[in-house]
């Protein structure tokens, strides 16, 4: 943990997760497209002109990217804008996102917000970079927006809750996404008992994780050792994975429920697979997503997942 880039710099990980949307963007290929136009006004000027050729694009995405990353980062951003999206219509009180980077979601869904109030938690440095870079490319941020800068290894989650105008016990989506893996193991446990004692019944929390046996490099899924090599590059290190036989277990210590589990095949599927079945991008299997909800254990009603193509 000692000298964390985070911690002296923008973090380079949300940097390229952002440089991927903003490729995507502008994809034709209809598997490869997604709709962060925003992500676009983000990167910098030089970027932006040379994603617009698409051998530029390839090189950037499908070259020096670790293998299936662009395409596991498209199919994650389709899959939570979709649940972001379905929270909103229903009229959830609080959307969270954790690890926020240049999630530009509080900008590109700013219509469906209604009064769904949004907070995004980052380290500081990153969080104050896409601040000033909003403020560069003149957009404007939603009066029902709050940014919270935090450092979840170091600081209380719940005391940056308490201080922000945060609404203990409403119903509330928590978005984890790209963020628990780089989190000590006590900081991911301390944020998943924050989430049970502050969410209200029906909240849910949509997360990422990284299967933990790649941590242990075993080598035994598409794009591991590419992935971890790129992390350790990027100065951002792994430390936190689940197996995902202890998944369900933990959540439940924590009052949630699994609505899905997807991994890199199911995601291929969904958002990769041609008329006829055939796979058009293979995705870097070293994830995993879930979608859970808090309610009772006993009779919780699990409403449908969302369907990704909508
Ligand atoms: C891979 S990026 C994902 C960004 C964003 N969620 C997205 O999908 O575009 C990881 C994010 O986690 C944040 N992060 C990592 N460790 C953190 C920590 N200890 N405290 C706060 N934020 C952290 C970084 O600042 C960065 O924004």
């Amino acid at each position: 943990m000692v000298g964390r880039r985070i911690e002296i710099t923008t973090s380079r990980t949300a940097e390229w997760t952002c440089l991927s949307r903003a490729a995507s963007s502008l994809e034709s290929n209809s598997h490869y497209q997604s709709d962060d136009h925003i992500a676009l006004l983000l990167v910098p000027t030089l970027l932006k002109i040379l994603l617009h050729i698409p051998l530029v694009r390839r090189f950037f995405c499908r070259v020096i990217a670790p293998k299936g990353i662009y395409e596991y980062t498209i199919a994650r951003t389709k899959y939570i804008d979709a649940v972001f999206k379905e929270v909103l219509f229903e009229g959830f009180d609080q959307i969270l996102i954790f690890g926020a980077g240049f999630d530009t979601r509080a900008l590109r869904f700013r219509k469906e917000t209604g009064c769904t109030k949004i907070f995004e938690l980052d380290a500081s440095i990153t969080q104050k970079a896409k601040l000033d870079r909003y403020a560069e490319r003149g957009l404007s941020i939603p009066a029902n927006v709050a940014f919270i800068p935090i450092d979840f290894d170091k600081e209380l989650l719940s005391e940056k809750l308490e201080d922000s105008g945060f609404n203990r016990g409403s119903r509330s989506l928590f978005v984890l996404e790209g963020l628990l893996m780089y989190l000590q193991p006590e900081s991911v446990d301390e944020t998943f008992k924050v989430i049970e004692r502050y969410a209200g019944e029906g909240s849910e929390v949509v997360f990422d994780y990284v299967r933990a046996s790649v941590l242990r490099q075993t080598g035994s899924y598409y794009g591991e050792r590419e992935i971890l090599k790129s992390v350790a590059k990027a100065g951002e290190q792994w430390y936190s994975g689940f197996e995902e036989d202890e998944l369900e277990g933990f959540l439940k210590k924590h009052a949630l429920s699994v609505m899905e589990h997807k991994d890199a095949e199911n995601l291929e599927q969904m958002y990769f697979s041609g008329a006829s079945g055939e796979i058009k991008g293979r995705i870097n299997a070293t994830h995993c997503l879930v979608r859970t909800v808090k309610a009772e254990m006993e009779g919780a009603v699990l409403r449908p997942a969302p369907d990704p193509r909508s």
